[in-house]
């Protein structure tokens, strides 16, 4: 009868205490509660699911990569004449941008967070269609490919990405590509309004207020005149997953879309892949390091990290994909950061490598294995 008693008052204070929306770039959520369409724009939930500990479980159904509202019987899938038909922003490949989701103060659930691109432009087009409906096999179609297509944290110079403190090691949320939100008990800077730390009404929310959540995330190598940057939230304290989108477009030079480069024709830049073996422990990070800015000129604090993404038990994988200048000549090393800071660096030489200066289909590879 007691357990029975506390069951409903969860249930209903899921329903009642809700949640989370992406805010910048503009979402079809915001511009729907921009014209007073939507009145709850953190009340786009996908429930109840498996949002944890494998935040890649959960199907999203009706929901969709774009939202249902079902509190306001709202479709965010299908453009309407206030969102959806045309970019709210546009980027350039390679750029490094500032995103933000709100999460609102009575339903802030922790958990972890990833930014999306879909590069299969006919997924994408189903919810681009005005009118048209996509059904539940498109949207999940669509979440497969937005899930290939993470904006992994640790594309970013700089951004210290963390594993989450409400995940272990071994568990399937025990991944740093993700952002997350801080510890959901901690007693100060907890959960998703830790991560900025901005004061409660920094954003909107309709029921409590909200507090804005601001990473940042590399735009790839990808060019489209109209697609979706995706946002998805796996809530740690309950069952649920918010999606919603930004309808962006990515171009050369952030002009009009140019044809992809000749393989052979002089190129000013190019996507660089490294792919290096390197056994590490949990909590570890692994950075490049070298004698150009880009690489933080020999300063582990300012170098790149790589995504472990990609990393298995027989496969030590890390990697990372940086634009770098045509012909660019630099000398380089691999560092492993502890989660307490401390650097340890390859053994000596230096490795060394030029961009070259005729473009490359999809960039080029740069392999290797962690010098002892
Ligand atoms: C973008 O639109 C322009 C103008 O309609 C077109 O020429 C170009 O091919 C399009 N680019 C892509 C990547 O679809
Ligand atoms: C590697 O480069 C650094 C920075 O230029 C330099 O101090 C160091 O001596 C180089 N190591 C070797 C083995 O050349």
């Amino acid at each position: 009868m007691k357990a029975n008693h506390i069951l409903a008052a969860i249930s209903l204070a899921s329903m009642v205490n809700a949640h989370g929306y992406l805010t910048v770039p503009k979402s079809r959520t915001r511009l729907g509660t921009e014209v007073g369409i939507d009145t709850c724009p953190e009340c786009t939930i996908r429930e109840p699911v498996n949002a944890w500990p494998d935040v890649e479980e959960a199907t999203v159904g009706r929901s969709g990569p774009c939202g249902f509202n079902a509190r306001v019987g709202v479709d965010y899938n299908v453009p309407s004449t206030h969102w959806g038909n045309e970019p709210v922003a546009t980027y350039k490949p390679g750029d490094v941008v500032d995103v933000q989701w709100c999460v609102d103060h009575n339903g802030d659930h922790g958990g972890m967070f990833s930014y999306r691109i879909c590069q299969d432009q006919d997924l994408v087009n189903k919810l681009l269609t005005p009118g048209y409906t996509p059904t539940e096999a498109e949207k999940q179609a669509a979440e497969d490919c937005f899930q290939d297509g993470i904006l992994p944290c640790s594309d970013v110079p700089g951004q210290t990405c963390e594993f989450s403190p409400d995940c272990s090691p071994g568990q399937p949320c025990w991944r740093n590509d993700w952002f997350t939100c801080n510890a959901f008990g901690a007693d100060h800077r907890r959960a998703c309004q830790g991560v900025d730390n901005a004061p409660v009404g920094s954003c909107y929310t309709s029921i409590a207020g909200g507090f804005p959540v601001t990473t940042r995330v590399r735009i790839p190598d990808y060019v489209s005149n109209h697609t979706l940057l995706s946002f998805r939230w796996n809530s740690w304290q309950t069952a649920q997953v918010y999606l919603t989108c930004a309808d962006i477009a990515i171009l050369p030079d952030g002009g009009s879309a140019a044809p992809p480069p000749d393989p052979g024709a002089p190129c000013t830049s190019m996507p660089v892949t490294f792919d290096q073996v390197v056994t590490t422990a949990p909590g570890q990070t692994v950075k490049i390091v070298g004698s150009i800015p880009r690489l933080g000129s020999w300063n582990p604090a300012s170098a790149p990290s790589l995504s472990a993404a990609r990393y298995t038990s027989t496969d030590h994988l890390w990697t990372t994909t940086l634009e770098l200048p045509a012909g660019q000549a630099f000398q380089y090393k691999f560092v492993i950061v502890g989660s307490d800071g401390a650097v340890r660096w390859e053994s000596d030489p230096n490795r060394s490598y030029t961009v070259p200066t005729t473009c490359q289909s999809g960039g080029v590879t740069v392999g290797g294995t962690w010098r002892r």
